[in-house]
């Protein structure tokens, strides 16, 4: 007998993006993403504005999914949803209509946490990227966390270490916002640093007490204070040298996150690593990880680019996992804006 097929309809919506994908198993049918380009001209997310956003995209996006995967809503087994860590207001649209979509359908609530997602999104059955083995570490780099994670099993995470002040997303987003880029500055940065010269500045490594953990508020103000003594010699200072200035910003926070994952090699003597999150979608960190197989030994895991940052088939690869372990959520439950494994 042929074995029955699970669909699954996931929606995200923790931060600035509403996304709603469909998964038939482990399988991508659909993965919509619906940005908010509202955030540009502030420089940072507005959470007010985030959940009115999410309010005017979830319904045509949950359609636009729908629809890409030639699914019926009638043929869906499960609706699993972002429970949290995240913004509380763009997290309830979300799980409000997670909760209403189950009941009218009458069929199972999932409630995921986010950053397991950012994780688990390597298991996806996808060509382009390849499956971790139990133990890995995961270094999960996203706009609001920053995390060495030892990962057991897929439910059965322990953190070795994060961040004590800002996320590194937030590092580069604040670093471009000094440069006069635009938010997020993170993807600016990338570009820009791929003609510059990754030596041609130095900034510090701020040192912490449990060498597993980050901080990135040092780095932040002391690229303000170089900016603003470079700019008082010459007011053209970043412009003319932004490519430099983003590679040589970029090439410290890698160095950064690379003593971290040596220390954490170093402490449990795990080789298998995974990188997670919006920042692994930075090419710099994506390279160096890739050649890290060769000059650390290492079997490297890096995510397809489009399960990097905030997107929804992540949340619903979680949902297939615990679709299959029956591990439902009933629809009292609550949005939660912060959330431990
Ligand atoms: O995971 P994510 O989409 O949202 C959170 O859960 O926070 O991560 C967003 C973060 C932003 O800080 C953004 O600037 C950063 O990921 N990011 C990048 C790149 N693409 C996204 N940072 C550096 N290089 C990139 N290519
Ligand atoms: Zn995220």
């Amino acid at each position: 007998m042929q074995k029955k097929l699970t669909y699954i309809l996931a929606i995200e919506s923790s931060c600035d993006d509403t996304s709603v994908a469909i998964l038939k198993n482990d399988k991508v049918l659909a993965n919509v993403v619906a940005n908010q380009e509202i955030h540009a001209q502030y420089g940072g997310v507005v959470p007010e504005l985030a959940s009115r956003a999410h309010q005017q995209h979830i319904v045509p996006v949950v359609d636009q999914a729908l629809k890409l995967a030639n699914v019926d809503k009638k043929d869906l087994d499960a609706i699993a949803f972002t429970r949290g860590p995240g913004l509380l207001g763009s997290l309830l649209v979300g799980t409000s209509f997670a909760k209403s979509m189950a009941l009218a359908l009458n069929i199972p609530l999932i409630a995921v946490n986010h950053m397991q997602a950012h994780i688990l999104a390597h298991f996806i059955d996808d060509a382009a990227q390849k499956k971790p083995e139990f133990p890995f570490i995961c270094l999960t780099i996203s706009g609001g966390h920053t995390q060495l994670i030892k990962v057991n099993d897929y439910f059965d995470m322990q953190i070795l270490g994060e961040t004590i002040d800002d996320a590194v997303g937030e590092a580069f987003d604040k670093s471009a916002k000094i440069l006069g880029l635009e938010y997020p500055g993170g993807p600016l940065i990338d570009k820009y640093a791929q003609l510059g010269n990754p030596l041609a500045f130095q900034f510090p490594n701020p040192k912490t007490e449990n060498k597993l953990d980050f901080s990135f508020s040092g780095l932040k103000t002391s690229i303000l204070y170089f900016i603003q003594k470079k700019e008082k010699e010459d007011v053209n200072f970043s412009k003319n040298n932004l490519h430099d200035i983003c590679a040589s910003i970029q090439y410290t926070i890698i160095q950064i996150l690379m003593e971290r994952l040596v220390s954490a090699v170093k402490a449990t003597g795990i080789k298998n690593i995974a990188i997670a999150g919006g920042v692994s979608a930075n090419s710099g960190i994506r390279k160096v990880l890739q050649d890290a197989e060769n000059s650390y030994g290492w079997n490297t895991y890096i995510p397809k680019f489009e399960y990097t940052t905030d997107n929804a088939a992540m949340i619903g690869i979680v949902g297939y996992f615990k679709f299959l372990n029956g591990d439902f959520d009933p629809t009292s439950i609550s949005a939660k804006a912060r959330m431990k494994f």
